[in-house]
């Protein structure tokens, strides 16, 4: 599949005479000559590589940058920002921009491809470890679809995490981690046979051992992913429980790592307030006088419980905007 470029520029000649250029080095490519123009290929076309003038009739280059770098589907997608010949100022812009590189007009063209292949080449290592990571979503999901009970379940968890992370004041990569954790902490239970994992009674001793093995083989499952380096903890040690009750390691208290204790909280608030095949939903007030009594028994992180139940009473995080809206007037 040949690698795809954008190019922004309102300058007709300039433009086309690049993209034959680039044509003709066997890229695919897209041209646009303005900032909205340019949002809306990235979401059609799908660019590898994005080469985008600074100076154009309405939106700026900085701005479309910007707007690139703050969307999630394109975040990792490498912008170059084409600038004037003196243009210190510029190039400080454009990297509080977050752009990836800067080429100087008149453009060398030689120069030109020698940092577009760079780059492309960086964008096909991300895509790969965005391929991996989504795989292991995709098995996720599918591990949760087994269950109609915990439908929903995973993405809950991913934003109730987050949230309490952030309320309690763990770093943007441990956020990060949550959020990833929220999604694939049962991941091991691929290997839970459906007559364990479905069963609506108690469980017998034996199939207790094999349900708790879950943590252990979700953590081997994502070892092998380095972006996964911050998840594994919360994966191995989410049914932990402070006085050294819970599995597979019965740490205690400051042995649980943070972020694990936080999901958690997290994952024991969601199933409560959901339906399962035993019980309907509970309220929210009816299930953190539980996770109350479960605090005061010393399974849960006290100060981590108040926060949550904080959280909770203070109702639903304000609607930020999804997406980035027109440019200040
Ligand atoms: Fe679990």
């Amino acid at each position: 599949m040949p690698a795809r470029i954008l190019i922004v520029d309102d300058e007709v000649g300039a433009r086309t005479a690049l993209a034959t250029l680039l044509r003709r080095e066997g890229f695919e490519v897209s041209e646009v000559g303005e900032g909205a123009a340019a949002l809306a290929e990235c979401a059609s076309f799908h660019p590898d590589l994005i080469l985008l003038d600074i100076v154009m009739p309405g939106m700026s280059g900085f701005e479309v940058c910007r707007r690139i770098k703050a969307t999630p589907e394109t975040r990792l997608t490498p912008v170059v920002l084409i600038t004037g010949l003196s243009a210190t100022e510029d190039r400080i812009q454009g990297i509080n921009a977050g752009a990836d590189d800067f080429l100087s007009k008149p453009i060398d063209f030689n120069e030109l491809l020698a940092r577009a292949r760079s780059l492309l080449r960086l964008k096909e290592f991300t895509d790969e470890l965005e391929h991996a990571e989504a795989v292991l979503f995709s098995l996720a999901q599918s591990i949760e679809a087994r269950d109609p009970y915990t439908l929903g379940h995973c993405a809950r968890l991913a934003e109730m995490s987050a949230r309490l992370g952030q309320k309690v004041g763990v770093s943007g990569e441990q956020i990060r981690a949550l959020r990833r954790g929220g999604i694939v902490h049962d991941i091991g239970k691929v290997a839970v046979p459906d007559a364990i994992l479905l069963k609506p009674g108690p469980l017998s001793p034996e199939e207790i051992q094999i349900m708790r093995k879950h943590p252990v083989v979700g953590e081997r499952i994502c070892a092998p992913l380095r972006t996964f380096r911050l998840v594994l903890p919360i994966i191995r040690h989410h049914h932990e429980r402070q006085d050294g009750s819970g599995y597979p390691d019965g740490l205690r208290g400051d042995e649980i790592p943070m972020t694990a204790a936080i999901l958690q909280l997290a994952d024991v608030y969601d199933s409560l307030t959901t339906d399962r095949p035993y019980r309907a939903a509970l309220a929210p007030e009816t299930a953190l006088k539980i996770m109350e009594e479960e605090t005061t028994r010393g399974w849960w992180h006290p100060a981590l419980f108040e926060a949550l139940r904080d959280m909770i009473r203070s109702g639903p995080p304000a609607a930020s905007p999804a997406k980035p809206g027109p440019p200040a007037k």
